[in-house]
């Protein structure tokens, strides 16, 4: 890496795997496995009833960082259903993703996830902004989507925090599919360039920027070579130890 800082790879579990159990199999598969890789940042982000079973399984010696994939902006109150940041940093989360497309849509916004990011900074913690167009069009309407998603999630954060920021650009188009169908290389390298145009007036041209959507063993390597990404946020292969493996492999 041009940087010299390692490459970041989240897996997000999204809503698996079905039972404590499986989630403290998974861990204890994944720490095997892909713990000893070196030359790579790997954070998971499994559902937040896990966090406490993954921290155990990941052992004294954490091999692997936690994250979590959603925060409420208040620290404690009469917020039913919600969970705060001093209670996911209390169990070791470094990482909280934020505005994930899927969260997107079923109604977060733009607003809810700044004021979620300068909370998470605010406590120390690093936010994961998602950011991605549902579709592409030929008049490039999608870069100005992808530019507003960014300006909006990090208006009124002070130059100091802008080091805690680090962007994933996940097309919805290609979330959820096979290594074949996700983004190109050329189409994610471009999209890198134009993030950090976007960043460079906010200050952040540093940022930390990530490429989610099908990324898998297949594809991880030519993706961090030619896109020019800062690592991957990693959702259905990452579920999976030996998927994950061969793609920790692939870009350590
Ligand atoms: P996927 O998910 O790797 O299964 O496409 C990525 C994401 O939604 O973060």
């Amino acid at each position: 890496m041009k940087t010299g800082i390692p490459p970041l790879i989240i897996g997000n579990w999204k809503m698996n795997p079905q039972s404590t159990s499986l989630a403290s199999k998974l861990g204890v598969e994944l720490k095997k496995k892909v713990g000893g890789i070196k030359g790579v940042d790997i954070v998971i982000a499994p559902p937040a009833v896990y966090l406490d079973t993954l921290s155990r399984a990941r052992g004294s010696r954490p091999l692997f960082m936690l994250g979590a994939q959603n925060v409420h902006h208040e620290k404690l109150g009469a917020y039913t259903g919600e969970v705060s940041l001093p209670m996911l940093m209390n169990l070791g989360v470094t990482h909280i993703i934020l505005g994930h497309s899927e969260r997107r849509r079923d109604g977060e916004t733009d607003e809810m996830v700044q004021k979620k990011l300068g909370a998470a900074v605010k406590a120390g913690a690093i936010g994961v902004v998602c950011v991605g167009e549902s579709e592409r069009d030929s008049g490039g309407h999608y870069l100005s989507l992808v530019e507003s998603q960014i300006r909006r999630a990090l208006a009124g954060l002070s130059k100091a925090k802008l080091g805690q920021v680090v962007i994933a650009y996940e097309p919805v188009w290609a979330i959820g599919k096979t290594a074949s169908e996700a983004a190109t290389p050329r189409d994610v390298g471009e999209m890198m360039l134009y993030v950090k145009k976007v960043l460079a007036p906010l200050g952040a041209e540093k940022a930390v920027v990530l490429y989610g959507g099908s990324v898998e063993g297949a594809n991880a390597k030519a993706l961090m070579k030619e896109g020019g990404v800062g690592g991957f946020l990693v959702g259905h292969a990452s579920a999976d130890a030996k998927q994950f493996a061969a793609l920790v492999t692939a870009v350590s």
